[in-house]
């Protein structure tokens, strides 16, 4: 499959109202990844100071940068592919669950960032890498006075924590809020996410799958 047959087969997905299976897989290893992060880290931010809460942050600081990475290709796909449209973008909860996409992003690469800013003033020698494979050297603060070291360190630090908040209080909001739609409203923007074949009746749930052709119906 070329590009260009790739597009193709993702937009034949979203005019059915279906996120593809690319942006399916993103949604969920990322959302998988970033509990795990925001459980992981706050764990770690508990245990006493040693060796263990040391590889710990190192183990921390290889998923999010991953999540970073991820982030990125997510970003891209998404902005070539763009997504189904299943909400009214005009109305205040389409603007609102709009806003909370917006901020998961921003969430994907402010995190990661502000993380490596604080590894990269923190003393100890132990390597980064992208998911234990691409070695990610510190960013090169060890020139800097340690006045202005330990500056960094607590402003990424409070950044990191605020934007750590921000997100776990916006997860449940925007679960919630998928699944409202599925119970009350009973439109296709939970189905779009976990449906991989899609309606055949567009904005019915449950239905038959679609196997892409208008079928004849049954002559006797
Ligand atoms: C999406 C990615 C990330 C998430 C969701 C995340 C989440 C968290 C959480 C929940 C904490 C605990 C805060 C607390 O003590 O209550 C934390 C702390 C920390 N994280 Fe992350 N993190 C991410 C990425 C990273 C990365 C990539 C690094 C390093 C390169 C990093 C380095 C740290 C450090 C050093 C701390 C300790 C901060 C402190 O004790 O003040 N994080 N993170
Ligand atoms: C745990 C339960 C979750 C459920 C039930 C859920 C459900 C959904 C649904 C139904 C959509 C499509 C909304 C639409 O098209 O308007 C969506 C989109 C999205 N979700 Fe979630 N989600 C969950 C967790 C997460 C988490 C943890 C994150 C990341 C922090 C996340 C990030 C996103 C993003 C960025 C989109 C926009 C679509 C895209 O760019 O791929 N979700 N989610």
């Amino acid at each position: 499959m070329n590009l260009v047959q790739a597009i193709e087969w993702a937009e034949g997905h979203h005019r059915r109202g279906l996120y593809s299976p690319i942006g399916v897989a993103f949604h969920w290893v990322m959302a998988a990844l970033m509990i795990f992060q925001l459980g992981y880290g706050w764990w770690l931010g508990r245990l006493p100071v040693g060796g263990d809460k040391l590889l710990g942050y190192q183990t921390h600081a290889e998923v999010g940068l991953t999540l970073m990475v991820l982030g990125s290709l997510r970003f891209l796909w998404r902005s070539q592919i763009g997504t189904p449209e299943n909400v009214d973008e005009d109305s205040l909860s389409g603007k609102a669950s709009h806003a909370v996409e917006v901020w998961f992003y921003f969430s994907f690469f402010a995190l990661p960032i502000s993380g490596w800013v604080m590894w990269s003033t923190l003393p100890g020698d132990l390597p980064l890498s992208i998911a234990g494979v691409i070695p990610v050297p510190n960013l090169p603060f060890h020139q800097l006075s340690e006045q202005l070291q330990f500056t960094l360190m607590q402003g990424a630090a409070t950044a990191h924590l605020w934007i750590v908040w921000i997100t776990a209080l916006s997860i449940p909001g925007h679960a919630g809020a998928a699944v409202l739609h599925y119970v009350f409203k009973r439109d296709r923007v939970l189905p779009s996410m976990l449906d991989l074949n899609g309606p055949d009746q567009p904005g019915v749930v449950g239905s038959a799958t679609d196997s892409g052709s208008a079928r004849e119906p049954r002559r006797h």
